[in-house]
């Protein structure tokens, strides 16, 4: 069965991405149904998406008509039974890898054999998922961005048993929802949440060493690097305990490879209830009468900065190509589109020429003699070749 507008869109798990999804799904005119375990949460769903569109309608951005359409489509159920007439399931729970595989096994049971089941997870792996089921086939990763109705990036993964057509279909059903669609294998974070890592993890690093404070790093990073928020701004947004999560989930898939080492100052501030803006202070402090420090605005110093934690991402961009993660053109994409960096990281070698960045490489690599800090070898094959990576 091919995927279409006709498709009806099962949801489970009401909760930030669940609803945003069923958001978009019945933006594109699709019949939505739309689980969540606890009542309360569908009800707090279908209250927060009325407040999200009718403020469509205040800022008239949408007619009442459209939002009415929207959602008379959605269908807030629940009852997995309500899903047994859908095309796709996507999922949107808990974090929890037994619940995700009962779930499933559950929907199994009552979906139409054609039916494609795919999970929204962050960092458990589509091959774990899939165990569960009897038609793993049928089964891939289609992982959206928060705000999923805002975020263009959607990463499609297929796991170990993924049927082409599958994947094929799914892709296809997420183009029309006018989603910038990546392929990404099944490796740990997929390629925002892996190629990311060093934004944080390097600035991180550089504070530790008392190169410079927070603030003095984020003004680097937004000043003179273009980015839209500096680092510590975007971990104080996101939650310490959530952004922390995700660094030792990947630190430890990949085996403990030390790019990935998580640092001691945020494991603190999550130990400490510092988890950012939600509990009012994390690097900085929010609130009324807030002070944070000034950045220090030197800038040899700032460029020194920007290019340290710009070398890492390259190079990790790098490893996501050679380790046949995603190629060039997805990994650029994901990186613009997914976490909204001013430039594609490989784009943005090319533009540097390779030859800079792995010398960056090299001077950290010399000077620290730690493994975190190796090259990788497509920026040395390009560099020796005398290639770009678009050339
Ligand atoms: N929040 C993000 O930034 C983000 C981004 C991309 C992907 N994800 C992934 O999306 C998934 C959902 O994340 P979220 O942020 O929307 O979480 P959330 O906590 O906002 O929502 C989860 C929802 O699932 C429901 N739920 C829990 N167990 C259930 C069960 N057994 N059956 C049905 N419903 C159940 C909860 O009631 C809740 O409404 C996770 O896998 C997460 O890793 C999250």
């Amino acid at each position: 069965m091919s995927l279409d507008k006709n498709t009806t869109v099962g949801i489970v798990g009401a909760g930030t991405m669940g609803s945003g999804i069923a958001q978009i799904a019945s933006t594109f005119g699709h019949e939505v149904y739309l689980f969540d375990a606890f009542p309360d949460q569908l009800k707090k769903s279908e209250e927060g998406l009325v407040k999200i569109l009718n403020r469509q309608v205040e800022k008239e951005r949408m007619s009442q008509d459209e939002v009415d359409g929207i959602l008379s489509r959605i269908h807030f159920v629940d009852h997995l039974t309500d899903f047994k007439n859908c095309g796709i399931v996507l999922e949107a729970i808990i974090e929890d890898l037994q619940i995700k595989q009962d779930q499933f096994a559950r929907l199994e049971a009552i979906v139409p054999k054609g039916c494609v089941l795919a999970t929204n997870t962050s960092s458990l792996s589509i091959a774990s998922i899939s165990s569960s089921l009897e038609a793993p086939e049928r089964f891939l990763g289609i992982h959206f961005f928060n705000p999923a109705p805002l975020m263009k990036l959607v990463e499609i993964i297929p796991g170990i048993s993924t049927d082409q057509t599958v994947q094929k279909d799914a892709r296809v059903l997420i183009d029309s929802w006018k989603k910038t669609t990546v392929l990404a294998s099944d490796t740990p974070g997929f390629i925002v949440n892996r190629v990311a890592r060093p934004f944080y993890g390097e600035a991180l690093r550089i504070l530790e060493e008392g190169v410079a404070d927070a603030a003095t790093i984020d003004w680097a990073m937004k000043e003179i690097g273009g980015f839209k928020m500096g680092p510590f701004e975007l971990m104080d947004l996101i939650g310490h305990d959530v952004n922390y999560k995700v660094t030792e989930t990947v630190f430890k898939e990949f085996y403990y490879d030390p790019r990935f080492k998580p640092s001691f100052a945020q494991k603190r501030l999550v130990e400490a209830g510092r988890l950012g803006r939600k509990s009012g202070i994390g690097f900085y402090q929010y609130g009324k009468n807030a002070e944070n420090p000034a950045p220090n605005k030197d800038k040899q110093l700032g460029k020194k900065i920007l290019n340290r934690i710009l070398a890492m991402l390259i190079n990790e961009a790098c490893d996501a190509v050679f380790m046949n993660v995603a190629t060039i053109e997805d990994v650029d994409l994901a990186m613009t589109n997914g976490v909204n960096y001013p430039k594609g990281l490989l784009k943005w070698a090319d533009d540097l020429s390779p030859s800079v960045v792995l010398d960056w490489m090299s001077t950290l690599q010399v000077e620290y003699r730690e493994d975190r800090y190796r090259p990788n070898p497509l920026l040395k094959r390009k560099v020796r070749n005398d290639e770009t990576f678009y050339g």
